[in-house]
Parts: structure tokens; sequence; C-alpha cells
């Protein structure tokens, strides 16, 4: 992050109750109204500092009265008074009814940025970074408290924001509904975008316009899910990647969440976001508080582009934590699709050295290394390495790997338990169930009960002596099925909606307890492929499996969804072996390597089965890919033409360093056509002043090269275009499926 700027303000001005929070690129404003509620004025580009904006708000407003004051914007909307929209906070009182009217109480501004008791959160590394406005909001009746919570960061356009309901009561108050945000937009010409599909098709870009009415993405898995991701925008109709307005709305969460926009009679919109309200509720004793996850809200005046910068550099630089935050990743070799369950010392060697020989740096055992694990029935929660197929142990299996100049890292799936293991011989109310009824069936695997304290330090316990028992240097943490049956043994019937949330927790709790005792590890989360891609993940997990499909046309898809909320550093991107195990599509292995590198470059097949010409050219791929590793993983990523627009045949994106004087541009044709002409693309994000060397790769196989040779200005680039196709015809590259990268590189004037 930069320095602290001095622009950066919280302030609260006492005579008209408007706290405004700026920072030069953004304000937010909020004014306490007649009534006493928190009203919205404004979320947006920076307005002058020092001003009064309550013109922006209702002339007065003294409680919701008739149909004119409905639209009335607010921070913290309730159920049960006036606003018949969709509520940010619902609860249910002792007595059994359900109205909240809340009223500014008092407020406070804090330096810095406080965590969340159990929930992860963007932080700071110094109070200078953000300021923080806490704002304290009670019922009428007096029972319940609401402090509302909102950070600006020095110089990122977002506002983080959280909140915590407590009781001030004597009696019971249980929470049922509590969104980490809500936001009030004064009309309703917006496109709402999500990422959604499912197990190997993982967020695809879905845009549609907003319609009177309600327009939801959810989970109801116990994950936040392959099938939609806790991040939403609001998108006018025309913006696109470079220009238009458009907000950012993503969860720090990794269980059940809603995002829903509403548009109202008036033409006004709502957006919440939060724990999903169906099937939870959280019950409060007198005194007791919960703390909802965290919202980070961003505002991009240019387009789709300007809010990923925004999540990205936060995510990577202040949701992210620990040692491998910053650090290069390694490129690795992972067994699972080269070997499946058929994992052995002798074949585990063969594999590691064969990649140690390609230039691979990490070797990841997957699955089957545990117990009786020969297929997916058996053996989950029994963390004892396998001594028939690896008789030295994890220990002089991994020393074996070491010694052949690699680190060495493993698989585990923590969370779950398998009938047929000793754990679930031992402990047969750990699985996650409801006595005396059916439970679902899913990978012939059930899910421990991770809202039970003893239970995470059974795992804390097992996970640590695996860890402590050899040189392992990172981890994949799978989470392979969803949750069904949702109960827990040790709630009672009165907190069972706590159930899901409290699973979460623990779950947080456990990844929290080891990465702080092995905080050399590498953790990467992994669920199913990326069923569990979210911001709450990542602030354990610097990096995450995208998903199981490796097939580049499909991961072309699936990466540029993915990134327009997370940064390529934390996107796992393997090249796997053909034909395809998922869809069996043959590609050109410079094709899938050349998707692959727009992330943490792994390989996922048996290397000794490589022919020549493969290993001399995955040798290169690796050597090439190390050579502009920090543009790869930590570059600014730019899409430039959509998988999701027009035919979607044609997919290019590129990684700028931040000094703008390297770029590498990634340019796909999927399938080809007859005269398909010469083609160019305007590249983004350079230095129009400056002159770049261009290269492409791989080398040497069309024309491209020499006609990109010419050293060409930024201006150049970004205007005209970098040549994609040839066009004569006999040079032109052939086939399906093609790929070309070139590699921008600043010359110095002289
Ligand atoms: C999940 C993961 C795969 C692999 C298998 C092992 O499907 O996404 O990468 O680890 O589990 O069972």
């Amino acid at each position: 992050m930069e320095a602290p700027n001095r622009q950066m303000t919280a302030t609260w001005d006492r005579a008209t109750n408007q706290l405004h929070l700026h920072n030069g690129r953004i304000s937010y404003l909020a004014r306490v109204l007649e009534d006493g509620s928190l009203g919205h004025l404004y979320f947006g580009p920076a307005l002058a500092p020092g001003r009064g904006y309550g013109h922006l708000g209702p002339p007065e407003f003294h409680g919701f009265s008739d149909r004119l004051t409905e639209f009335i914007a607010l921070e913290c909307p309730t159920g049960g008074g006036g606003d018949f929209r969709i509520p940010a906070l619902t609860v249910r009182h002792a007595d059994g009814s359900a109205a909240l009217h809340l009223a500014y109480a008092g407020h406070r501004i804090i330096a810095g940025k406080p965590a969340i008791p159990g929930l992860p959160s963007t932080y700071v590394e110094s109070p200078g970074e953000a300021e923080t406005a806490e704002v304290l909001l009670v019922d009428a009746a007096g029972a319940v408290e609401v402090r509302l919570l909102y950070t600006i960061f020095a110089d990122a356009p977002v506002i983080a924001r959280s909140v915590r309901v407590r009781n001030a009561g004597q009696r019971q108050v249980t929470v049922r509904c509590a969104m980490s945000a809500s936001l009030d937009l004064p009309d309703a010409r917006w496109d709402l975008l999500h990422l959604s599909g499912t197990w190997a098709r993982e967020r695809h870009v879905v845009r549609q316009a907003l319609r009177p009415g309600r327009a939801a993405v959810s989970s109801l898995r116990g994950a936040s899910s392959h099938e939609h991701n806790p991040f939403v925008v609001l998108a006018r109709p025309h913006a696109t990647e470079d220009q238009g307005e458009a907000y950012g709305f993503s969860l720090v969460y990794s269980g059940n969440f809603r995002a829903e926009a509403e548009v109202d009679a008036f033409g006004t919109t709502r957006l919440r976001l939060g724990i999903e309200p169906e099937g939870f509720s959280w019950t409060l004793d007198p005194g007791e508080e919960f703390s909802t996850p965290e919202a980070i809200l961003a505002y991009s005046g240019a387009g789709l582009g300007g809010l990923s910068d925004a999540y990205h550099r936060l995510y990577r630089e202040r949701l992210a934590r620990g040692a491998w935050r910053d650090r290069p990743r390694p490129i690795l070799l992972n067994s699972w699709e080269g070997a499946y369950f058929d994992v052995s010392e002798n074949r585990v060697l063969a594999m590691a050295a064969a990649a140690r020989e390609l230039g691979i740096e990490l070797f990841v055992l997957d699955d089957g290394w545990f117990g009786e694990r020969d297929d997916a029935t058996s053996s989950l929660g029994d963390w004892t390495v396998n001594r028939r197929k690896l008789p030295d142990g994890l220990d002089g299996l991994a020393r074996r790997v070491e010694a052949l100049g690699m680190r060495f890292g493993l698989w585990i799936e923590p969370e779950m338990v398998s009938a047929r293991s000793r754990l679930f011989v031992e402990h047969p109310d750990w699985a996650i169930g409801i006595p005396g009824r059916p439970r679902t069936e899913s990978r012939s695997q059930l899910v421990l009960d991770m809202s039970r304290a003893e239970i995470v330090d059974h795992l804390f316990g097992v996970i640590g002596d695996v860890l402590r028992s050899a040189p392992i240097s990172y981890v994949k943490w799978d989470f392979n099925r969803n949750i069904t049956e949702p109960f827990s043994l040790a709630l009672p019937a009165e907190r069972q909606g706590e159930f899901l949330h409290r699973y979460v927790l623990g779950v947080y709790d456990l990844y929290d307890r080891l990465t702080r005792e092995f905080t050399d590890v590498l953790f990467e989360s992994c669920a199913g492929g990326g069923g569990r891609f979210d911001p709450g993940m990542l602030a354990f997990s610097p990096q995450g499996w995208t998903s199981d499909e490796m097939d580049p046309v499909e991961r072309l898809r699936i990466q540029w969804g993915t990134s327009l909320c997370y940064p390529l550093s934390s996107m796992g991107a393997h090249v796997a072996a053909v034909p395809n195990h998922q869809v069996g599509r043959i590609a050109p292995l410079a094709t899938r390597a050349a998707v692959a590198f727009f992330g943490v470059l792994g390989y996922e097949l048996d290397p000794t089965k490589l022919d020549p010409d493969e290993r001399s050219a995955i040798a290169a791929q690796v050597a090439f890919y190390a050579r502009h590793r920090e543009l790869f993983q930590r570059g600014r990523f730019v899409r430039l033409r959509s998988p999701f627009e027009g035919d979607g045949n044609e997919v290019a994106w590129m990684a700028v360093a931040d000094d703008r004087r390297r770029a590498v541009v990634g340019w796909y044709r999927i399938l080809n056509h007859p005269q398909a002409g010469p083609g160019r693309i305007p590249l983004r994000g350079l230095d129009p002043g400056a002159r770049y060397r261009v290269t492409a790769w791989p080398p040497g196989d069309d024309s491209m090269a020499s006609r990109n040779a010419l050293e060409r200005g930024g201006d150049d680039l970004m205007s005209a275009g970098i040549l994609v196709v040839a066009s004569r015809p006999e040079t032109a590259a052939r086939g399906d499926f093609q790929a070309r990268l070139f590699v921008l590189e600043a010359v110095d004037a002289d």
C-alpha cells in the first residue's frame, strides 16, 4: 500500500451530524435524519471535504409515514417499520415481535482498522493507512444496539463495512438477518454482474439488467460454492472494461451468502450483501454480540478494470497475510491427474525427478497418501501415512524429494471423515447429521462438525503432527462436498440456525492456528476445484485452486471471470495432459501453458510419460515463466478481449509491471477460421511515451515476432494495437486453440 495520504479522513460534522469518509479518490457520506435513523447520502467520486451534503438526502425525514417516504436511502434498513424493501437487519425480540427502529446514539473515529472477532478481514500495517468510523444505533425499545463500522483506506477506492449487533437488554434477542452492508443508489440504470457456474466451470461472468423487483445470487451449500461467488458488480449498461461507472460488492466470507439487488417502485436500487438469511439465526443472550463478516464496497469511474485494480491490490496486500503474501510462488507439479490415488514412493520419486529435470520447484503429493486411501471411499480423517505405499513415511519421501532440489507439498482435507475410517469408528458422532434421518451422500464422505471446539482441537493436533513429521513446505487444503442435514449435536434446538456460521468460524479458527504455527508453509485453498474461492479463504491461503478444469479454452473463461475480483497471485493455474480429463479436448501444449502462465503456474500430469519434444517444450515454458514470474503473479492484470462478448472466439489479456516498463500480452483464438485476416488488439496500461521491444512467444513459429519486433511506442501499441494474426495466409498460424504471448520491454531512449 502507498504511504499514508493526508487527504484521507473520516470526519463527523457535529452541526449537521454528517459522516464523510474521503480519500481524494472516493467519498462516502451519511447523515443522521430527523427521526434519528442513519440516512445514506452518497458513494462515488471524491467530493470536497468540509462541506454539507444534506441536500443529497431527504429535506426532512421523521420516519416512514406514507408512500412518499418509502424510497429514503438508509445505511442500515430494518424490517417491521415502513421500509418495505429488503432489510439489512432483522431480529426476533423475546416477545416474538420483529420490528426495529434504529436511531443514532453516538459515534467514534479510530485511526487504523479494528479486527473482527473470529473472522478474517482486511487489515492495516500502520494506523496511518486507514481510518474507521463506528456509528452506534440503538433500537427504540432499547434492547438492541447496532454498531456500523466503515473503514476508508488512504489510497484505495473502497470502503470496508461490517456490523455488530449487541443485546443490551435483559432477555434473549435472536438475529434473523444480519447483512454486512446495504447500499441505496438513487436510480436503477444498472446491470448486475455476477460470477456463476458449477464444478469445472466456475465463475463465468453473467450480466443482466436490473428490473423492478429483486435479483439475487446466493449459496445454501455451507461454502461460498462453485455455483456463485460472494462478489457482484452494479455497472452502468454502457460500462466496459475501461469506461463507465461500476460498484463492486465483495464479502470476506466462505459460507452461505446472499448478494441481492432490489429495484423499488420509485426506481431506486438497494443492494445488500451478507450471510444468507435462509436457515440462519443467531441467539444473543443479554450482553452478547454478533459480528458480521466484512463487505468491501468499491467504486470505479473507469469501468470494471478500475474495480479489479482496487480489489486485486487490496486483497493481495492487505487481506492475504503471512510470509508467502509477497514471496514469489513456486512452480509446482501436482500428482493428482498424473497418478490419482495410485501413489507409491517409487512412482512419486520418479515423477519428482522428471519434474525437477524440467525446472519445476515444488512437488505436491495430492490425495492417496494416507490411511487405506486407494479410492474416494475411505480414510478421510486418518491422517497417518500409508506405509504400504510410502515405506519410509512422509519424512523419508520428503527428504528424497528435497535431495532432488525441490520442495515438498501435501494434500489434506481436514474437515472431512469417511464412514470407512478409524476416526469415524472412534467418533461417529463427530460427523454432521440429524439423528433419526438419513444423510445425503456425496463423494462417499461426511463432514466433521467444525462448530465444535474439541473437533477443531483434534484436527489442529493431527494436522500439526503431519506438518511437523516431515519437511513440508506447502499444503493444499481441500473441501470436496457440500454440507447437508446441517445440525450440531452440541447446539440446543433454538441455536441450530447458528450452525453453518459456527462451522465457518471453526474452519477459520483451524486455519488461523495452523497458519500461525506453520508460518513458512504456503497454503493453497481448494474445494473440489474452485468451490470456496473467496476472500475469506484468501486471508489464510494466499493462493487457491481455481478450478479442476485445466483445459485452456475452459480456463480462459474461468480465469477471466475470477480475475474480476481476485488477483493473479491468488489463482492456481496448471497445465494438464491431453486429452483433457474433463472435456476430452486436445489443445496444444503451448496453448495450455499460455493460459496457465497468467496466475501461479503448475503442471498436473505424469512427467515420466512425456516424449522428448514435450519435455523440452515444458522445460522452456518453466524457464520462460520463471523469468517473467513477477509479471505473471503480481503484474497489473488488464482484460482486453472478453470470452463472454461477441462469439467469444478471440480472447486477450495482459499483465503490466507497476512501473509500466514490462508487460506480457496473452492472445488466444479458440477456433481457426479460413481467411481469418489481420488483427490488432489495442493494449492498455502502458507508458504512452515509452518505446517497447516486442518479442513473441513461443518464438519463431510465425512472422508475428518480426513484424512486432520493431520497437514500438506505447502510444502506438495502445492506440493502433499489437498485431496478432499474420496477414499472409502462408504464415498464418494454423489449427484451433491457438495462443501467442508478446513480451514488451521498454527500451531506454538514447
Ligand atoms: C479435489 C481437488 C483435486 C484433487 C482431488 C483429490 O477434487 O479439486 O484437485 O485434489 O480433490 O481427491
